[in-house]
């Protein structure tokens, strides 16, 4: 152990891990992915189970990462390697620090490639490229910047460099700054979308959509990616809340912090949806029409819409900008991890980890073009990248972190650094003893069968 606890760095100011820890949450999970889960799975009743995941998993394993990373005052490699220690636990227990640092890497392969549709929506929105677009122009224009290598690659090369160039600037001067104007600007962005979705005349359907409880349209299928989103919607199991945690100052909450940060992000994700299906339905058109939902029907519904460019335009710097205070958080644990260990300056690490990173993401990106026949048992690489972090990785990480922190630490250290009232203290117990890894065993289940298919 070569860094003692007092020399880590830590946030500047009072906000600094509630904004990078929301920022890390707040991302195209959020605004992407969840409206158009909601729409492909069906409304409220979905929204309902997420709601559930969030409370019963999302919560408690979020609260156990950010005391592991807290106490062990490390990337998650280091961290649980230096709490099971101080527990006398088996060293094995820092390969779930390995597999969480891995999977916050792959997951940012892929993630870039989205990151980098929104950036190309961005521009074509400035550019006037969508005006007079028809529906099957929307749906040519979407299939043409995807058959372009060069422009989807380009596009997602984009927020790679704009990645490592935040992270190389350190956790206060990088990440700390950045998040403390874009959240902030996200936010704002968001709440007059949903202004402008109140009077686009699609509002109180949106509401319905959202809200009502169709126990019917439950499927076991949307209730096993209902869990699996808690965890990709909250950062879990990937390095990014418990590297963050480890610059957190002792006297932080951790109760109180993990429940703004969790609440926050559920808001948005509602409340994106609240911007989004309004603008939808107001033009007739359906919810479901799966991940191209805000890249092919949005900015369509935009063009009919008076001052439509205006709010696409704001819509697309909103994302960009949510998307790059989660893309950020996918390689601290990393860099983090490179910088402590391998006397590897954070710049250097942050380079090295964008090269890699490239490779990788090439190879997603390849995946809608030249790649398009590359598949094994009928997935792409990207959809591979998905699939194993959001249904394999992140539940075995969060798993494996729960009984550690249920069943494997010294109760004494683990009460210590959550410090909660005793009633609360019980419960979280209850929680990661029971009910987290039993709702996790559930999703596993169903992913090893479509494995095994
Ligand atoms: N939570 C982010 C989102 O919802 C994604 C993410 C996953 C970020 C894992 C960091 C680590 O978009
Ligand atoms: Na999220």
């Amino acid at each position: 152990m070569t860094t003692n606890e007092p020399s880590r760095t830590q946030w500047l100011g009072r906000w600094g891990f509630v904004l990078a820890a929301t920022g890390s949450a707040v991302g195209l999970g959020n605004i992407w992915k969840f409206p158009y889960m909601t729409g492909e799975y069906g409304g409220g009743a979905f929204v309902l189970v997420y709601l559930v995941c969030i409370l019963s998993v999302g919560v408690p394993i979020m609260m156990t990462e950010i005391a592991l990373g807290r106490r062990g005052r490390g990337s998650p490699i280091d961290a649980i390697r230096r709490v099971v220690k101080e527990s006398g636990g088996s060293s094995l227990w820092s390969l779930f620090g390995w597999m969480a640092m891995l999977c916050g890497f792959l997951i940012l392969s892929f993630y870039v490639v989205v990151a980098g549709w929104s950036f190309a929506y961005l521009w074509k929105m400035i550019s006037g490229g969508l005006v007079g677009s028809s529906v099957d122009d929307m749906a040519a224009i979407f299939g043409a910047n995807n058959a372009n290598p060069f422009s989807l690659g380009g596009w997602s090369t984009l927020v790679t460099v704009a990645t490592m160039v935040i992270v190389g600037k350190g956790v206060q001067q990088g990440i700390e700054k950045s998040v403390g104007w874009m959240m902030p600007g996200m936010v704002i962005m968001l709440l007059i979308m949903i202004v402008y979705g109140m009077f686009s005349g699609g509002f109180g359907q949106a509401v319905h959509f959202l809200f009502d409880f169709k126990a019917s349209s439950l499927s076991s299928e949307g209730m096993l990616a209902a869990m699996g989103h808690a965890f990709f919607t909250l950062s879990l199991a990937s390095g990014a809340i418990l590297t963050y945690g480890s610059y957190l100052p002792r006297r932080a909450s951790i109760g109180r912090t993990t429940l703004t940060v969790a609440v926050a992000d559920t808001l948005v994700a509602l409340m994106a949806g609240l911007a989004i299906f309004p603008v939808i339905f107001a033009n007739g058109m359906e919810p479901n029409s799966g991940p191209g939902l805000i890249f092919m029907s949005l900015p369509l519904a935009f063009q009919a819409m008076p001052m439509g460019t205006l709010f696409g335009i704001l819509f697309f710097i909103m994302l960009s900008m949510a998307a790059l205070t989660s893309s950020i958080s996918m390689v601290e644990a990393t860099v983090s991890w490179l910088n402590d260990n391998k006397g590897i300056s954070r710049k250097a690490a942050a380079w090295g980890t964008g090269i890699v990173l490239w490779l990788m993401s090439t190879l997603a990106m390849l995946s809608f073009n030249i790649g398009a026949d590359w598949t094994l048992a009928g997935k792409h690489f990207f959809d591979w990248l998905d699939f194993l972090t959001s249904r394999l990785m992140m539940p075995l990480g969060g798993l494996g972190m729960a009984l550690l922190a249920g069943f494997f630490l010294k109760s004494e250290a683990v009460r210590d650094e959550l410090d909660l009232p005793a009633g609360m203290h019980a419960l979280w117990l209850f929680m990661v003893r029971y009910v987290s890894p039993l709702g996790i065993l559930v999703i596993f289940v169903d992913a090893l069968g479509i494995v095994a298919v």
